[in-house]
């Protein structure tokens, strides 16, 4: 969405009796970051709710405490989403926000209720992630490192990264086709990298997504970039 339109869309709804906008913080096929800061002004401009999916995000951005910490706009969003299952390694589902909308999760929520709840060794591990992620930085911060290097590299050999600012990195394609291919060659050289197609993306918009971890090595991500640069000769993405 264009942010104008944002704006446009709240402004024609000022009389309605309650506004939410939700966005994903990290969107998860280009990898790109949301302008939350300045969701959140026009969200208090005109009396809206905020609602944010930073699954992408936790583990990643503002130190790994996600976009809101990024953006600095703690206490100004009402809801956010997010997963053990990304940056975290574990599995499960995050709700954070006031007091009042925990207690209106734990009323309302449909896999809460009448559904078992996470075992005693899952919850224990997403504790153990959190605590992880807090008291041991350089996590994040390697995963930040590899992310730039891997990147400029790609960009360097002549690939087209997209508008990625994050550790999610699309490697464009074009046709489906394209990226299909791209992803077989890849697998024949030992790198696992899915393509993504329609309808996931738009028709012309193809792509390999490559995920960066903080347990590669500098010498591991080379190898893989030896082998993007070899399929992408093969197959004429560059
Ligand atoms: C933006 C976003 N939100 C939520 C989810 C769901 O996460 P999970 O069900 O693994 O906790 C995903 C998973 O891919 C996602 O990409």
């Amino acid at each position: 969405m264009i942010w104008g339109e944002l704006e446009n869309i709240l402004k024609n709804n000022k009389k309605a009796e309650r506004k939410l906008i939700i966005t994903d913080g990290v969107f998860s096929m280009d990898g790109d970051i949301a302008p939350l800061d300045q969701i959140t002004s026009l969200a208090e401009e005109y009396d809206a709710m905020i609602f944010v999916d930073d699954c992408h995000g936790e583990g990643v951005l503002g130190g790994g405490r996600g976009i809101v910490s990024h953006f600095g706009l703690q206490g100004r969003v009402n809801f956010e989403v997010g997963s053990y299952s990304k940056a975290l390694g574990v599995q499960g589902g995050i709700l954070a926000g006031s007091e009042d909308v925990r207690r209106h999760a734990l009323n309302h929520s449909r896999s809460w209720l009448l559904s078992g709840s996470q075992p005693p060794a899952v919850a224990a591990a997403q504790k153990a992630s959190i605590e992880v992620l807090m008291s041991e930085p350089e996590h994040v911060e390697k995963l930040w490192d590899n992310t730039n290097y891997f990147r400029k590299k790609l960009q360097s050999l002549g690939f087209d990264t997209g508008v990625s600012e994050t550790p999610i990195i699309p490697v464009m394609c074009g046709e489906s086709k394209k990226a299909q291919e791209m992803s077989k060659e890849l697998r024949n050289e030992g790198v696992m990298v899915g393509a993504i197609v329609f309808p996931m993306v738009a028709t012309d918009k193809a792509r390999v997504r490559a995920q960066m971890s903080a347990g590669l090595s500098k010498e591991d991500i080379d190898i893989v970039l030896n082998s993007f640069e070899k399929c992408g000769k093969k197959i004429g993405l560059i």
